[in-house]
């Protein structure tokens, strides 16, 4: 149905499969064009106080995309997305897909998954471990083939990240589950060839458990209703895009989702939200820079909790159309407390970021970080530019500091590394980041986009990088 289009960005190859895997038949394997955390010897060069103007484009939204992209293995067709970001963790998800037996095609912005003939069930652990997101596929596995083994993904450097929420759910949808060897094997119980649509109540309301739950439920057989749902922007961009392929889901954005299992799922084309992580990674740009900018497509009402402790602490922002806005600087801004909540509360992945502005700001803040219990490490590379910040647990007290000054620093994970950036823009000097595979597995070419807006910002090799910042400091 859909034309295939040229794909400059991925090279193809065909693997037949061992005996282990079941059917023998040819899949694509998928490997992306962006560099591998091993070869990722490149640095960020940053001249701070460099001040920021212009408008800037927001790009699809990374959590989005990786879920939609698991959903796809539900329909048996063709799915074609549009505005999908280029991030090493959308490559990484086609990689997992393809090995799936998906055909993979991507131009630009356009991602297009075909699905019709699933050939493996088996998630390879090489891909799952280091994506996590990779898990989505479990729910859309299961609901699809009546099988779905995929490797337990493991914990990450913000956190151990269990998936206990995602198995009771799927359990309740009437699959056995047995967790042996790293490995999650799920399948459908006895004769029948459907889940079984349940009432599940989540301890918490977890985005992934959530997501995985509601993509199980839309082919069971019955009434699925998930009660502490999570109600973040991308479950609902999840459930719209069930929707648009045929799925009976209500109450997404809300803590009650309500889905009847339909048999099957028709072809789509759905466009990707925009990224409200990456939109806020903006605002905090221009406000730490002094800088008015514009950004667009976004959604405000996805922006809501950072938009008020923005004009809390004396950041203006304004609403000039329903998917524009624009942070209007103040000479100076005052501390503020924040505390990280599941939608609509305050969101984690902006807590870095926003912890850079709050280092420059007038007085004391409290960041109470509540959802992961290692996502506080940019704090040690914040205090190495300068910056004035004491962590208990899962508390950092941020005492105003007049200035940063730019170092060498390391992004210790993919919002810490944005938060790094965003102090750099602002530090006196160069600061040097590094550890770029974390702002390259979810940032849209950020570099390049804060360039655009007049940013001293550039890319550079490791040892050029040495050269340079020798030659700036002498
Ligand atoms: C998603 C986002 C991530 C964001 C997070 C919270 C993606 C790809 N990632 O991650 O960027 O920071 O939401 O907004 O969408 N938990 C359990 N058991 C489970 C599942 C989760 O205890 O089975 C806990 C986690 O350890 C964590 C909390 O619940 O402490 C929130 O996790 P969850 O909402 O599931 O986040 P993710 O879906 O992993």
């Amino acid at each position: 149905m859909f034309p295939v289009e040229s794909k400059p960005n991925f090279k193809f190859s065909v693997k037949m499969l061992t005996q282990e895997d079941t059917p023998i038949t040819p899949v694509s394997s998928f490997s992306s064009s962006h560099s591998s955390p091993e070869e990722g010897h490149s640095v960020l060069h940053i001249v701070g106080k460099t001040p920021l103007q212009g408008h800037v484009t927001v790009s699809g939204a990374k959590n989005s995309a990786l879920v939609l992209m698991a959903g796809s293995l539900l329909c048996s067709g063709v799915c074609r997305f549009s505005n999908v970001p280029s991030l090493v963790d959308v490559d990484r998800m086609g990689e997992i897909l393809a090995a799936l037996g998906v055909k993979v095609t991507k131009d630009g912005k356009i991602l297009q998954l075909d699905a019709s003939h699933l050939t493996e069930s088996k998630a390879p652990y090489e891909l799952v471990s280091q994506l996590r997101a990779s898990f989505f596929v479990t729910g859309p596995l299961l609901a699809r083939l009546g099988v779905a083994r995929v490797p337990l993904p493991g914990g990450c450097s913000i956190g151990d990240r269990p998936v206990d929420l995602h198995v009771k759910g799927l359990q309740a949808l009437g699959a056995e589950v047995q967790i042996e060897h790293g490995m999650v094997n799920a399948y459908i119980k006895g004769s029948r060839k459907r889940l079984q649509g349940a009432r599940i109540y989540l301890d918490f309301p977890s985005v992934g458990a959530t997501e995985n739950i509601m993509m199980a439920a839309t082919l069971a057989e019955g009434e699925t209703i998930i009660e502490n749902a999570a109600q973040e922007p991308e479950v609902v961009d999840l459930a719209n895009f069930c929707r648009s392929m045929g799925a009976k889901i209500q109450g997404a954005g809300t803590n009650r989702i309500v889905i009847e299992g339909v048999p099957e799922l028709h072809e789509t084309e759905y466009m990707v939200v925009p990224d409200r992580i990456e939109a806020g990674t903006f605002l905090l740009a221009g406000a730490i820079t002094k800088s008015e900018i514009s950004l667009s497509p976004v959604v405000p009402d996805h922006l809501t909790a950072a938009i008020a402790k923005l004009k809390e602490i004396g950041v203006g922002v304004a609403i000039d159309a329903p998917d524009r806005i624009r942070v209007i600087p103040a000479y100076e801004y005052r501390g503020a407390d924040i505390e990280t909540l599941p939608f609509p509360g305050f969101p984690t992945d902006l807590q870095a970021p926003f912890m850079s502005l709050l280092t420059l700001a007038d007085g004391d803040s409290v960041i109470s970080e509540t959802l992961f219990e290692n996502r506080l490490q940019h704090v040690a590379e914040l205090n190495r530019m300068g910056a004035d910040i004491r962590v208990k647990g899962n508390i950092a007290i941020v005492r105003g500091v007049p200035k940063l000054t730019g170092a060498p620093v390391m992004a210790t994970d993919l919002r810490a590394s944005a938060a790094l950036v965003i102090a750099g823009l602002a530090a006196d000097g160069l600061t040097v980041v590094k550890g770029l595979h974390h702002l390259d597995r979810g940032y849209d070419n950020l570099e390049a986009k804060l360039r655009g807006l007049g940013a001293n910002i550039k890319r550079v090799q490791e040892d050029e990088a040495a050269i340079e910042s020798v030659t700036v400091v002498g």
